[in-house]
């Protein structure tokens, strides 16, 4: 996937402006951001959930421009790239069987007789360490750790080479977030799906990921291969390691007080600020081939 000039407008509030960057050749970019900075509109415009007349920019999949899509083709890229959302408890309907919800894929694409559906979800519960007798059950019946192991299972279905999850791990348990974790990583090894991992906590980033991507007010601050968090660059990942448990990064609490223009959205927290701040205009300096900051202070 290639997202270029990616810009998000819900009426005159800008969400997102400026994003580009490629998942090609990357099994598992997460993106890192605090909350607000834009990381679900992100997700939903990439899965396009949100009304066209919001985005513009392109967001090519196979050399395809999924927003020039119209209902039919569209089909296509929906069975391609699939997203999980944070809530395991509001995901599924409370009064649809969980079996035939996980079915749902199948019957919208029309992929085989209602025999051969049932099948495959037999299958996918198997995958996701669920059990056949699950089908019959409901919503309610099952843990949080469970429900987001279905709801994995209901993105299987349709074999999707791509799967955005969104704070997907975020609401359970350390213990179950670990174990689901280790899920995603077994599908990805058999099944060869690349994610698109989203998260407010950098540390599972950094556990998780081969890549970052790093948001702040709706624009990328830093993005590149994950050990770029040994050494962090851009001022943002900074102040984002120095307040995880388990890193000892330090972040001067001392902000200089200064007053220039400038456009960068991080500005009146940054600890770096200068002159030479307004001269930032969200261009992307490359430190190598895979690796960009918008700080023009680096
Ligand atoms: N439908 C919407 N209409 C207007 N503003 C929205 C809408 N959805 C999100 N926003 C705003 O966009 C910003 C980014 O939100 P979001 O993408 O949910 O961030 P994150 O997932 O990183 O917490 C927030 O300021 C939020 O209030
Ligand atoms: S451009 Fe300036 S304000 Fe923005 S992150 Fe860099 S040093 Fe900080
Ligand atoms: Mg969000």
């Amino acid at each position: 996937m290639k997202i270029r000039e990616l810009n998000v407008r819900f009426g005159n509030k800008q969400i997102l402006k400026n994003i580009n960057f490629n998942t090609d050749n990357i099994n598992t970019i997460g993106i890192v951001g605090e909350s607000g900075s834009g990381k679900t509109t992100l997700s939903l415009a990439i899965t396009r959930l949100i009304p066209k007349k919001s985005i513009s920019g392109n967001i090519l999949y196979d050399n395809i421009d999924i927003l020039s899509l119209e209902r039919k083709s569209l089909m296509w890229y929906r069975k391609k790239v699939q997203i999980i959302f944070q809530d395991p408890y509001s995901s599924f309907n409370p009064k649809i069987k969980i079996g035939d919800a996980i079915k749902e894929g199948l019957d919208i694409h029309n992929i085989g007789t209602n025999n051969e559906r049932k099948k495959l979800v037999f299958e996918v519960l198997e995958k996701v360490g669920m059990k056949k007798d699950d089908y019959d059950k409901y919503p309610h019946q099952f843990s949080g750790g469970q429900r987001q192991r279905l709801a994995i299972a209901r993105a299987l279905i349709l074999n999707p080479e791509l799967i955005i999850a969104d704070e997907a791990t975020s609401s359970l348990d350390v213990s179950i977030q670990a174990q689901i974790l280790n899920l995603f990583t077994s599908l990805q090894k058999s099944l060869s799906i690349k994610y698109i991992f989203v998260s407010h906590d950098i540390s599972v980033v950094n556990y998780f990921c081969d890549y970052i991507l790093v948001l702040y007010g709706g624009q990328i601050m830093e993005f590149g291969p994950i050990n770029i968090l040994k050494k962090p660059t851009h001022p943002y990942t900074q102040l984002l390691l120095s307040s995880t448990p388990g890193y000892s990064y330090y972040y001067p609490e001392i902000i200089p007080k200064i007053n220039v223009d400038s456009n960068c959205p991080f500005y009146p927290r940054c600890y770096k600020k200068s002159q030479k701040c307004q001269e930032y205009n969200g261009k992307y300096f490359y430190l190598s081939d895979n690796n960009f900051t918008t700080c023009v202070n680096i």
